[in-house]
């Protein structure tokens, strides 16, 4: 066993902590979107909510791939490869975005109502009880 997994371990309810937290500024941010979008809100405000939302999400693969560490467990391997694939679709939506495209921001809504909270809510899920055996 590494030794990342080993702090993870020692401070596993810490990082828990930490990983919901996260979770529940994405989710916050993925309703801000939806909600700008229903209620028509001018396009800065909706790109920005994007970018915010791109961001988070970015920042909280980050942390959960430093408390996956160099884990060779296939199924923490399999789940960085997860990231990898989702912070792909995550760029070809931001080029939309930047260039200021409202269809980037639907496309991002779309992403997060289906494969995004697939992510957090049932593989992060399985991630966190392998890092907390
Ligand atoms: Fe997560
Ligand atoms: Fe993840």
């Amino acid at each position: 066993m590494n030794q990342q997994l080993n702090v993870y371990q020692r401070n596993g309810s810490k990082l828990g902590e930490i990983v919901d937290r996260q979770h529940l500024q994405i989710k916050r941010e993925h309703e801000d979107l939806r909600k700008a979008l229903l209620e028509g809100a001018d396009l800065d405000r909706i790109l920005e909510i994007s970018t915010d939302l791109i961001l988070t999400t970015l920042l909280h693969f980050e942390s959960e791939e430093r408390a996956i560490g160099d884990s060779v467990h296939g199924k923490l391997v399999a789940h960085r490869q997860l990231h990898t694939d989702l912070i792909e679709s995550l760029k070809a939506i931001s080029i939309d975005i930047e260039h200021r495209k409202l269809n980037g921001a639907l496309e991002l809504m779309k992403f997060f109502d289906g494969r995004l909270t697939y992510h957090l809510d049932v593989e992060d899920a399985e991630m966190e009880r392998i890092l907390a055996n």
